[in-house]
């Protein structure tokens, strides 16, 4: 496969450092665990820095920075507080997700539509900062329209409510939402966006869309960090690496 179409798996270590603060200590280490993610074939990692600070802190962040060898994601909401460590940091990427403190996860994509002016200034100095700036968006054609106009150079299709479908045996619906990604990740690839997808991905739901020939990049975080409970994170993220390949062939 050439380098061009290999599909990019970012895993997402939000969840172990779910687990550390459970107990207030150091233990487990988001770091090592992003580590071993790279030891085992991941293309990237992705952390969300929350408002809440609930599972990633602040010296996580210093510290994926500082020893990583593949490339950042950093998820934030466009807060400036959030802003100004990007801009300290200046990582790879930055995923723009929209949050609320009584979420459990990040429940929707971003309403850049409505704040399309607002959110233009605040991912100007992130680009002139070399940031890639990626927006979390649902598969629908007016945020992606609004995502392309403020200049993002990436979008992040939010794969929730098909994973979520396919979980509750809703099949129907579970293909209308694979439907309208595929027709949303051809249609923000067609205006010249790189297209990205993630949330809820699991081994049973990745392959529809890794075969979309326009995604990217997959960003997976809950349910590899649950599934190395069994098989241990380095044959976790194999697995699913496999799966992504076998769908892409
Ligand atoms: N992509 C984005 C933008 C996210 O916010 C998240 C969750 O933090 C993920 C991907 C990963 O989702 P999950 O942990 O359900 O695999």
């Amino acid at each position: 496969m050439s380098a061009d179409l290999k599909l990019r798996l970012g895993v997402n270590i939000d969840h172990v450092a779910t687990v550390r603060n459970a107990r207030g200590g150091a233990y487990p280490d988001p770091l090592r665990a992003a580590l071993m993610a790279e030891a085992a074939g991941a293309d990237g990692i992705t952390a969300h820095l929350r408002e809440d600070r609930r599972h990633i802190s602040d010296g996580d962040i210093d510290g994926l920075m500082a020893a990583l060898s593949v490339p950042l994601n950093f998820e934030m909401a466009a807060t400036e507080e959030m802003q100004r460590i990007a801009l300290r940091h200046k990582p790879h990427a930055v995923c723009l997700v929209p949050e609320k403190r009584e979420e459990r996860t990040t429940e929707g994509g971003l309403e850049v539509a409505r704040e399309e002016n607002r959110l233009a200034h605040f991912i100007a100095p992130l680009r002139a900062a070399g940031c890639r700036v990626s927006i979390f968006i649902a598969a629908d054609r007016r945020q992606i329209e609004a995502a392309h106009r403020i200049g993002a150079e990436v979008i992040e299709l939010h794969t929730g409510a098909y994973c979520d479908a396919h979980a509750e045996g809703h099949l129907d619906a579970r293909d209308r939402e694979l439907a309208s990604l595929r027709e949303m990740a051809g249609y923000a690839h067609s205006l010249g966006l790189e297209v990205h997808a993630g949330h809820g991905l699991t081994y049973d739901t990745v392959q529809p869309v890794a075969a979309f020939p326009e995604v990217r990049e997959l960003n997976i975080g809950h349910f590899l960090i649950g599934e190395s409970i069994f098989r241990g994170l380095g044959p976790a993220i194999a697995e699913m690496r496999r799966l992504m390949d076998e769908a892409r062939s």
